[in-house]
C-alpha cells in the first residue's frame, strides 16, 4: 500500500510491545503472533530489534521466513552493525523493512549520544544510505521528536529522504505531544520540508499522558500515512498506540478520515487474547474495543435502546471485531488429526510428533473436564505443553489444597526442581496463598509478587481460569502464566512459570540504551 488514500498500519507489538516489563516472549510465541497479525493484514510486522541478542536475531528471521502477507521489519540503531544484522535477519523475507533511528531532541543529542547535531544528521545519512544498500525499503525515525526543534527535524528529515529514507517516522518517545499541537508539528513538517513527497510520513506515539492514540489521530489529520502502534497498547512504560483503538477510531469515523485500511477488524479480539496470553498482561475489563465489558450494556435504558434499535447505544458491531466468533472447534471425541489440523490453522506449529502427543494428551485431559474446547483454549494449552526453549529448573508435579470455611488452608506441593523432587507443605491465608508459600519453602526465590491477576479464559463456570503472576528480583521483572480448569492450579502453574523465567538469563540489550 502506497496511495495516498490509504492508511498503513505499521505493528510493533514484539519489539517496542516486548520492551514492556516482563513481556519477553519466545521465537515460538513470536511466530504465533506473528501468524495472527499476518491474519489481520497488518502492512508491517516490527519484528524484533536484531541486535539485541541471538534470540532477538533468530525470533525476526523465523518470522521473516514464515510471513508472506506482512512486511516484516527490523530497528536497528543508526549503527553500522545494527544495520547489517537486521538485513541478515531478514534475508529470507518476501518484502522486508530496516528502521533505523538516531535521537534528535537537544536533550538526547547533549547527554545520550553526547553528539553535535551536524554530526547526528551525517550519522543518519550515513545509515539510510548502508540500509537502502540492503533493501530498497527503508524507515528513518526522529527518536524523540516530541521534544525535537522544528528546524532541526526539517533539516534532518530533507537529508535522509535524499539518502534513501521511504518512511519518515515521527516518534512522541516520552508521551510529551498534546494532540491539536502535534498534528501541526506533522503539518508543518510536510508543508515545509521540500522533498516530504518522496516518503511516507509516519508517527510512534507513547501513552505516558494517555494521549498516544489521540495523538496518532491527530497526526493523521494532518498527513500521516502510516500510524505505529500494538496490540492492546503494549510498550515501553504506559505503552504505545493501541492498534485496535486506531483502527477502528478511524473506521467508525470515516466520515472524518475518509482512508483505506487493509485490516480484517474481525481478528483483532483472538489478537488481543492471544498477546494477552502469550505476555501474561490482562486486558481491563473496560478497555475499548477489547476489554470484555466494551460492548456490554448494563443499564436498562441502554438495554432497552438497544433491543429496539442497536445503534441508539452501539457505534460498532461487536462482531466486526471478532467478540462472539468463538467457533467451538473441538471436543472430547475429536481425534488427532482434527486437532492437528486445527492447531495449524492457528497459525502453531509443533516441531516433533512427540511434542504433539503431549499436547494431544494435555487436550483429552482438558476435554474430559470442560466438553467445549474453543480456539482460546488451544492457544492456553499449547502455550504449556510447547517445549520451552530454555530448560525448565522447576516442574509441577502435585498440588494438593482444600478450601473450608473456617479452616486455615494448608498447601502440599511436590515440584521437581533440576529433576530432584522435593516436598514442602504450607499454610496460607487462602489456597493460593498455601500454595505459593509451599513453593517458596523449597525455591527460596527472594523475589517480590508485583501482580496476581485471574481471568477467565471463556465464558461458563468450567472455563479455564488463567492466571498471570508477575514476580520481581533486583530490577528483573517477569510475568508468568498457567491456565487450568482449577484456579489454583493454575495459579501455582504461573508462578513456577514465572520463577523458570527468573531462573534463564535475560542478555537482551535496549534499542534505546546506550549507542
Ligand atoms: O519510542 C521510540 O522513539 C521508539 C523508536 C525506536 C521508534 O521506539
Ligand atoms: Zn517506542
Amino acid at each position: 500500500m502506497s496511495g495516498s488514500k490509504d492508511l498503513i498500519i505499521f505493528d510493533t507489538t514484539l519489539r517496542d510491545g516486548e520492551q514492556s516489563p516482563g513481556a519477553s516472549m519466545t521465537k515460538a510465541e513470536k511466530l504465533r503472533i506473528a501468524k495472527s497479525l499476518e491474519k489481520m493484514k497488518v502492512d508491517v510486522i516490527e519484528a524484533g530489534f536484531a541486535i539485541a541478542s541471538v534470540g532477538d536475531f533468530e525470533s525476526i528471521k523465523a518470522i521473516a521466513n514464515s510471513i508472506k502477507g506482512s512486511r516484516v521489519c527490523s530497528l536497528s540503531r543508526a549503527l553500522d552493525k545494527d544495520i547489517d544484522r537486521a538485513a541478515e535477519a531478514l534475508r529470507g523475507a518476501e518484502a522486508s523493512r530496516i528502521h533505523t533511528f538516531i535521537a534528535t531532541s537537544p536533550i538526547h543529542m547533549k547527554y545520550k549520544l553526547q553528539m553535535e547535531p551536524d554530526a547526528v544528521i551525517a550519522q543518519a545519512i550515513h545509515a539510510v544510505k548502508r540500509a537502502r544498500n540492503q533493501t530498497d525499503d527503508v524507515e528513518f525515525s526522529c527518536e524523540d521528536a516530541g521534544r525535537s526543534e522544528i528546524d532541526f527535524l526539517c533539516r534532518i528529515i530533507e537529508a535522509t529522504i535524499d539518502a534513501g529514507a521511504t518512511t519518515i517516522n515521527i516518534p512522541d518517545t516520552v508521551g510529551y505531544a498534546i494532540p491539536d499541537q502535534f498534528g501541526k508539528t506533522i503539518k508543518t513538517l510536510i508543508e515545509r520540508i521540500p522533498n516530504a513527497d518522496k516518503a511516507i510520513f509516519s508517527v510512534h506515539c507513547h501513552n505516558d499522558l494517555g494521549l498516544a492514540v489521540a495523538n496518532s489521530l491527530s497526526a493523521v489529520s494532518h498527513g500521516a500515512r502510516q500510524v505505529e502502534c500494538t496490540i492492546n497498547g503494549l510498550g515501553e512504560r504506559a505503552g504505545n498506540a493501541s492498534l485496535e483503538e486506531i483502527v477502528m477510531a478511524v473506521k467508525t469515523r470515516s466520515d472524518l478520515f475518509d482512508l483505506a485500511m487493509r485490516i480484517d477488524t474481525t481478528q483483532i479480539v483472538p489478537s488481543s487474547k492471544l498477546v494477552s496470553t502469550i505476555t501474561g498482561f490482562p486486558v481491563q475489563p473496560n478497555k475499548a474495543i477489547v476489554g470484555a465489558n466494551a460492548f456490554a450494556h448494563e443499564s436498562g435504558i441502554h438495554q432497552d435502546g438497544i433491543l429496539k434499535h442497536r445503534e441508539t447505544y452501539e457505534i460498532m458491531r461487536a462482531e466486526d471485531v471478532g467478540w462472539h466468533t468463538n467457533s467451538l472447534v473441538l471436543g472430547k471425541h475429536s481425534g488427532r488429526s482434527a486437532f492437528r489440523a486445527r492447531i495449524s490453522e492457528l497459525g502453531i506449529s509443533l516441531d516433533s510428533e512427540e511434542e504433539l502427543n503431549k499436547a494431544f494428551v494435555a487436550f483429552k485431559v482438558l476435554a474430559d473436564k470442560k466438553h467445549e474446547i474453543f480456539d482460546e483454549d488451544l492457544h492456553a494449552l499449547l502455550s504449556e505443553t510447547k517445549a520451552p526453549e530454555q530448560n525448565e529448573t522447576y516442574k509441577l508435579i502435585s498440588l494438593s489444597v482444600g478450601s473450608q470455611t473456617g479452616v486455615t488452608p494448608v498447601a502440599k506441593v511436590t515440584l521437581a526442581i533440576e529433576e530432584q523432587e522435593h516436598e514442602a507443605e504450607a499454610s496460607g491465608s487462602g489456597p493460593v496463598d498455601a500454595t505459593f508459600k509451599a513453593i517458596e519453602e523449597m525455591v527460596n526465590s527472594g523475589a517480590s509478587l508485583q501482580l496476581y491477576s485471574v481471568n477467565a479464559i471463556t465464558s461458563g463456570t468450567d472455563s479455564q481460569g488463567e492466571v498471570t503472576v508477575r514476580i520481581e528480583r533486583g530490577g528483573r521483572i517477569v510475568n508468568g502464566v498457567g491456565a487450568d480448569t482449577d484456579i489454583v492450579i493454575a495459579s501455582a502453574k504461573a508462578y513456577i512459570h514465572a520463577l523458570n523465567l527468573m531462573s534463564g538469563n535475560d542478555s537482551r540489550q535496549h534499542p534505546q540504551g546506550d549507542v
